[in-house]
């Protein structure tokens, strides 16, 4: 029986939205155009002919079921996910229909393993939320180092920008998303310090060395959900942070023929046991552009059934990390690692060195 590929891409005239709609296309999925702007969804379907909309406002739950009908994942890419991701995740569960979203807020990220994550709501479809530059990639990550070490006492991830060409969603939702961030520290989470620690980091060129900020988003909480770590840490550039302070900071421009913006990324993940040590590194262009082949490619391995458990799942949790992180190198992350006992673990040998195009 052939599978439903129909996608419900709320929030789909945004600029992430735009990249994921692109995305599904690309990878032979249905994407159904939705959001809350009529006008916004009609402009866009203009350009891509055949392609349905449905208009849908989170605060009408008429609306939402009558635009998830039918579909066989959700894909929300409207934030602040503070906002959408609970009445949108709640009318996915309704119709049987998978959900996803991109949130680099913790909170939203919370609410939905509190709401969806218990044994309270059975299900059957799945919830990820944070499947995204933010969250899933560095989880997936740490997930694949870590393979079998059931415990790990320290994980670091460092995630390292040359600039941050904030888009308006992310200028809006830093202003929503004010609470206090967390960390993990001796296995529980805990607010940061107000003095947040700083770092130098050797990333690879073009980013280079670097001073990193301790600056937790979604994947901390995405990581204590399904890894037994002792401590994590999350660091990000403060040439990234300073971008994203400077009101004067313009939104991404496309420099290529996907759309992308001439941002470099690298997000280095360390994992520390017993005095061994695990490091994996991702590096590739435009952090809005990458997250659309990462949750696309979870939405079709979500479709297909290529993931474990049912209701609220971390990226890590619900993937096989290191088979994801190996389909995603094909086009768009180049993957390495310093360390041996991690390149032999395969993942980072089956990489291509030049991948991104
Ligand atoms: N975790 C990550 O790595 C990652 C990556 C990319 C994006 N994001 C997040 O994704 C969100 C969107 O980013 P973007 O770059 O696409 O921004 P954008 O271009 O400004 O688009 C924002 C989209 O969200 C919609 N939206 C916002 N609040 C809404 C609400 N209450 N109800 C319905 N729709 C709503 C907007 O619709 P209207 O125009 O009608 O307001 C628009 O479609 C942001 O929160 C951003 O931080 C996270």
């Amino acid at each position: 029986m052939q599978k439903n590929s129909a996608v419900l891409v709320y929030g789909a005239y945004g600029h992430t939205g735009r990249f994921i709609v692109a995305e599904a296309l690309r990878r032979g999925l249905r994407p159904i155009l939705s959001g809350r702007r009529e006008a916004a969804l009609t402009a866009m379907a203009q350009n891509l002919p055949g392609t349905e909309i449905r208009v849908a406002d989170v605060a009408v739950t008429t609306d939402l079921d009558a635009a998830v009908a039918g579909t066989a994942a959700v894909i929300n890419a409207a934030g602040p996910f503070l906002d959408t991701a609970e009445p949108l995740a709640a009318a996915a569960a309704r119709a049987g229909a998978h959900y996803l979203d991109v949130s680099a807020e913790q909170g939203s990220v919370q609410a939905l393993f509190e709401t969806f994550g218990s044994n309270r709501t059975p299900m059957s479809t799945a919830v990820v939320p944070a499947m995204s530059f933010y969250g899933g990639l560095a989880d997936l990550l740490v997930t694949a180092a870590a393979r079998e070490w059931e415990e790990i006492d320290s994980v670091t991830v460092a995630i390292g920008l040359d600039r941050w060409w904030p888009t308006p969603g992310t200028r809006i939702t830093g202003r929503r998303n004010t609470a206090t961030r967390l960390k993990v520290s001796e296995s529980m989470l805990v607010p940061v310090s107000p003095q947040p620690s700083r770092h130098q980091w050797a990333f690879p060129a073009p980013i280079g060395e670097q001073t990193v900020r301790e600056q937790p988003f979604s994947e901390m909480i995405t990581m204590n959900r399904h890894l037994r770590a002792r401590r994590i840490d999350n660091l990000l550039s403060e040439t990234a942070l300073a971008d994203i302070s400077d009101s004067e900071t313009g939104a991404p421009q496309a420099v290529d023929d996907f759309g992308r913006s001439a941002q470099n990324f690298t997000v280095d993940v360390r994992l520390d046991r017993a005095g061994h040590r695990r490091e994996l590194r991702a590096s590739g262009r435009d952090i809005y552009q990458v997250t659309a082949p990462l949750v696309v490619e979870a939405a079709i391995r979500l479709i297909d059934g290529r993931f474990t458990g049912t209701g609220a799942l971390a990226p890590g949790g619900a993937f096989d990390a290191a088979d994801f992180l190996t389909a995603l190198s094909a086009n768009w992350l180049t993957i390495s690692s310093p360390d041996e006992e991690s390149a032999a673990s395969g993942l980072a040998g089956q990489v291509p060195a030049e991948s991104i195009r």
